[in-house]
């Protein structure tokens, strides 16, 4: 059972697709209370109760012990102790002494203590007193996510190919650095997609626009890879460059598209162009306007795409900067002690995503000038949706990739997400495990972590492990940042175990593909925690780092360094099957914990007892993946 509490006049964020008859907030079943303009209300929780959900946000499946924001932020830094990611997903699932989930919609900062202040209790304060709330009781934690998932709307499908192996890199700067990705796994015989486009394919870091001195002729370009059965998935940014005569600044300007300050001139701010504009993503008609750009590179034979910097990033305003300069002069030749010195630090280290710049933005939301603060994170998702929008019009669903860093729920119904700028740590491997299944729950079931870690260098074991798991992830993406070791697997020694790893991939492309298909069709989770499965097992009930997959499989990655496996739970009798290019070996486990060896060119895999999955013939290409020869396991 789905209810609606409805408090003053929210903004319309097009979450849910169920029209529900609200009712008034002092009906709300919690105990609550507005105080200076917030609404904050709390429930208990019994020892046992674990807390899910918060789609892409820090730290473990139960989200008990520690305080998060809904605030979509750029921060680089995936570390334990941050309370909020790329990503505002407002759901959350408690389960033990009572069932219930709780979905907040509304698009500026929600701050969610569950259990820090106090172990035993979740307060939740919502910056604003605006709001619907949806109640979702009945049924065991797996149904009350399908009924908050039908309440939201079916989840984006990708195409097929989007299942492929895709490697990425910032940048492969021209065609030829391009042209050696694709000859590179092909000559060691490691499947490939997809190769990816970052900022150096434009001119001068202008959306929709092409460097021609490293791609010619970008058409042919983009026709010749394809003939190979390679797709090419060029970047897009929320920021548009700002500079006379380049014709998206123009148009955005003229036809008055972009974010204003409250005096009504252009909200500007420097992101990788330098001084940027911001389409103001919160307008339809700015969405029908950003979204037909793409045609200009859909027309050029591209069928994919990453939205990048869309929380939005704010590198620093104009403002801003000329601000600490101001400071810094006005301390040339001071002793700078302890406070000074700090506060001259923290001014230059606060210029980017600052708050004082968000709060200069405004929106128009018919017709209404609105704060950029009460609404912001809806503005990746209104960037996603103005490029899914435009392209189910145009080309029907599920034809086009698209995947975005910032989202609110409702975006997972035309698009997927990627975990954003991860780090080449080992516990990265547990982030990306960990944030499926919330991802799940909020709807975004495209989703995965940029394997083998985005900053810093890499180690050939951490990235062969990564991909182990990103076997299994619908988003499969090797990328990683300017500056870092090169992380593609034919760069290391032995490219032949990556062959191993991701031919794997391949084999379980149909059945992780009919997996995928299924989750979204019948608003269900293609990853659980295995909580959900066996609610009365406590080590079930504890266990952070094994998912459930489909209703046949469990998955357990290695996620330590120098481990020549891992101990598994197995919740029940099981076959422990080690994938490794087509070979395929098979142990029977009983139920229990049981120390497993994988070597670092196997993907470990589960089978429920009496339960069996296709495994079809390798290929180069998701084209070339043929239902002959499938066996099953
Ligand atoms: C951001 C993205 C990253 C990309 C980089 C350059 O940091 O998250 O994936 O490579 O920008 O475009």
């Amino acid at each position: 059972m789905i209810t609606k509490f409805t408090h003053g006049d929210p903004i319309c964020t097009e979450a849910t697709v169920l029209r529900l008859e609200p009712r008034a907030m002092a009906d709300f079943p919690f105990e609550h209370r507005f105080e200076d303009g917030r609404f904050c209300f709390s429930f208990l929780m019994e020892p046992d109760d674990i807390l899910y959900g918060l789609g892409e946000a820090p730290r473990g499946i139960n989200k008990r012990g520690w305080i998060y924001q809904s605030y979509c932020s750029d921060d680089p830094f995936h570390t334990e102790t941050k309370e909020a990611l790329y990503a505002a997903h407002n759901f959350i699932l408690l389960s033990g002494s009572r069932t219930f989930g709780l979905f907040i919609d509304f698009p500026a900062r929600i701050r969610w203590d569950l259990g820090y202040t106090r172990q035993d209790t979740a307060e939740i304060t919502v910056e604003g007193a605006d709001l619907d709330i949806y109640l979702i009781e009945g049924g065991s934690p797996r149904d009350i996510v399908r009924e908050f998932r039908a309440a939201i709307g079916q989840s984006y499908i990708p195409p097929f190919w989007a299942f492929g192996f895709q490697q990425s890199r910032w940048s492969y700067h021209n065609a030829e650095a391009a042209d050696s990705v694709v000859a590179g796994h092909d000559a060691a015989g490691i499947p490939l997609d997809c190769v990816y486009l970052d900022i150096d394919y434009m001119d001068s870091y202008k959306d929709f626009t092409i460097n021609e001195t490293a791609f010619p002729d970008f058409a042919s370009y983009v026709r010749e890879k394809k003939e190979q059965g390679i797709h090419l998935i060029p970047i897009i940014d929320a920021g548009v460059k700002k500079e006379n005569g380049y014709f998206l600044y123009e148009e955005g300007k003229a036809k008055g598209f972009f974010c204003k300050k409250a005096d009504g001139s252009v909200f500007e701010a420097g992101v990788w162009p330098g001084v940027c504009a911001f389409p103001d993503f919160l307008d339809p008609e700015v969405r029908r306007w950003f979204g037909e750009k793409y045609k200009r590179l859909t027309d050029m034979g591209i069928d994919g795409f990453w939205n990048d910097m869309n929380e939005p990033a704010l590198f620093y305003s104009v403002e801003g900067v000329e601000n600490a300069l101001d400071k810094a002069a006005a301390l040339r030749g001071e002793n700078l002690d302890l406070g000074r010195f700090f506060n001259l630090k923290d001014t230059f280290m606060g210029l980017s995503n600052s708050q004082d710049d968000y709060a200069r933005i405004f929106h128009n939301i018919n017709g209404k000038q609105v704060n950029h603060q009460r609404v912001h994170n809806l503005y990746g998702a209104g960037m996603t949706r103005a490029a899914g929008e435009y392209f189910e019009r145009t080309f029907g669903r599920g034809k086009i990739l698209m995947f975005s860093r910032a989202s609110y729920i409702g975006a997972h119904r035309c698009s997927g997400i990627w975990f954003g700028d991860n780090h080449s740590w080992w516990s990265h491997i547990l982030l990306d495990l960990k944030m499926l299944p919330s991802a799940n729950m909020c709807g975004f079931l495209y989703c995965g972590a940029d394997l083998g870690g985005f900053n810093e260098n890499a180690t050939r074991d951490l990235v062969l492990r990564f991909l182990a798991l990103g076997v299994f992830t619908p988003l499969m993406r090797n990328h990683s940042a300017l500056g870092t070791r090169d992380q593609e697997g034919y760069r290391f020694e032995r490219p032949e175990d990556f062959r191993d790893v991701i031919q794997v991939r391949y084999r379980l492309i149909p059945y992780l593909y009919d997996t995928f298909v299924k989750a979204s069709e019948n608003n269900d989770m293609m990853f659980r925690p295995l909580s959900f499965d066996y609610p009365d097992d406590q080590i079930a009930r504890e266990c952070e780092t094994q998912l459930m997959l489909g209703e046949e499989c469990m998955i357990a990655p290695v996620y330590e360094q120098n481990a020549s496996g891992r101990t598994v739970y197995l919740p029940e009798d099981m076959t422990f099957v080690k994938l490794s290019g087509e070979r395929v070996e098979k142990q029977e486990l009983s139920k229990g914990l049981h120390y497993v060896k994988v070597a670092l060119n196997e993907v470990p895999l589960f089978i429920k007892k009496d339960r069996h999955i296709p495994l079809c013939k390798p290929a180069m290409r998701t084209k070339d993946l043929s239902p002959e020869g499938s066996i099953y396991i």
